[in-house]
């Protein structure tokens, strides 16, 4: 375990997930090899995510795949990964080298492709699987998969009945109301739920008149999407009994102690860990730690949703 950051008051509980501390690397940034991962967990992260895989390799959208905006990014990347035979090797290697938890992201284009993929992450040494229900940009899965409650459902119940290890669905605020899809999503058994993948966007160049995405749209991270997060975690403590993981605009703890305190449990880092580096993980846990220490808090526990209090 992270010995560096371990401190009883800090560690987090996440359906049987140990962390040492409540800060997480997001999907999709460093997390294709065990190698960068390694390199996340020098940097002080509680558990992992990696990059979102699925049964087959996928090259992903041609550039530009990212675009900088005020407060954030805009990417399009079109889940560029190497498919789970190869990458169970990187799981694998992962676990050799760190026993910070390791969550694999899954997605797939259908119930039995999400289960088998996630079944192979778990055989590999997953800790947990986190289903991407939610990427805005790629066509009959993620987001599609996500806004429609009954492939959703039959989504989680098969990844549940194929795996020992919690599940996590990882939910889009693209969508009427973020409450109903993590209600149906912890009905049919998911373990805990993240909250939240990127915001549709999308940005025109105006000297060519033309979208500057190769997919035209795409999804909008970094600081602009805090408010955004923070309101979807409200919204689903209100809703549901399982732990939230809280992510969206992360960049230092007093937007972590934010998210706690609308009900995450936990709180994952994506853009900041591209704009900052590594450090950032034990930035925010010490920030956490203060704050806590400040308030006369003993545990990270102990803010869980304290905003709701009326
Ligand atoms: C370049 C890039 C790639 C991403 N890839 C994935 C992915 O593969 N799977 C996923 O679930 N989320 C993916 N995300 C979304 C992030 O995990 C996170 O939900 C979102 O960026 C909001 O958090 P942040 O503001 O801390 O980045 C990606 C985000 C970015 C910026």
């Amino acid at each position: 375990m992270n010995q560096h950051l371990k401190n009883e008051g800090l560690s987090v509980d996440l359906a049987g997930l140990k962390l040492a501390n409540p800060t997480m690397l997001a999907s999709g940034i460093l997390g294709l090899s065990a190698e960068s991962l390694s390199s996340i967990v020098d940097g002080g992260a509680g558990a992992v995510v990696t990059k979102s895989v699925g049964l087959k390799p996928r090259r992903g959208y041609p550039n530009p795949t990212v675009v900088q905006v005020d407060c954030g990014l805009v990417n399009a990347v079109g889940l560029p990964n190497p498919g789970i035979s190869e990458f169970v090797k990187e799981i694998q290697e992962a676990k050799k080298t760190f026993d910070v938890p390791i969550v694999v992201s899954v997605y797939g284009f259908s119930a039995e492709e999400y289960a088998s993929v996630a079944e192979r992450a778990v055989e590999a040494g997953a800790d947990a699987v986190e289903l991407n229900v939610s990427c805005p940009h790629v066509k009959e899965t993620g987001l599609e998969i996500g806004q429609n409650p009954k492939v959703l459902a039959e989504v989680v119940g098969k990844v549940k009945n194929a795996v020992k290890k919690p599940v996590f669905v990882k939910l889009s605020p693209n969508v009427t109301d973020i409450s109903e899809v993590a209600a149906v999503s912890v009905k049919a058994g998911a373990d805990a739920v993240t909250a939240v993948n990127t915001v549709k966007a999308m940005v025109i160049d105006t000297e060519t008149a033309t979208p500057i995405l190769s997919n035209r749209t795409g999804g909008l991270s970094g600081p602009a999407v805090k408010p955004v997060a923070v309101r979807c975690v409200y919204e689903i403590y209100e809703t549901v009994k399982v732990p939230i993981i809280g992510c969206g605009g992360v960049t230092d703890w007093r937007d972590a102690v934010e998210l706690l305190l609308a009900g995450a449990s936990a709180v994952q880092i994506g853009t900041a860990v591209a704009l900052k580096g590594p450090r950032v993980f034990k930035e925010v846990t010490r920030g956490v730690s203060a704050y806590l220490k400040r308030k006369g808090f003993k545990s990270v526990s102990e803010i869980v949703g304290l905003s709701h209090r009326k």
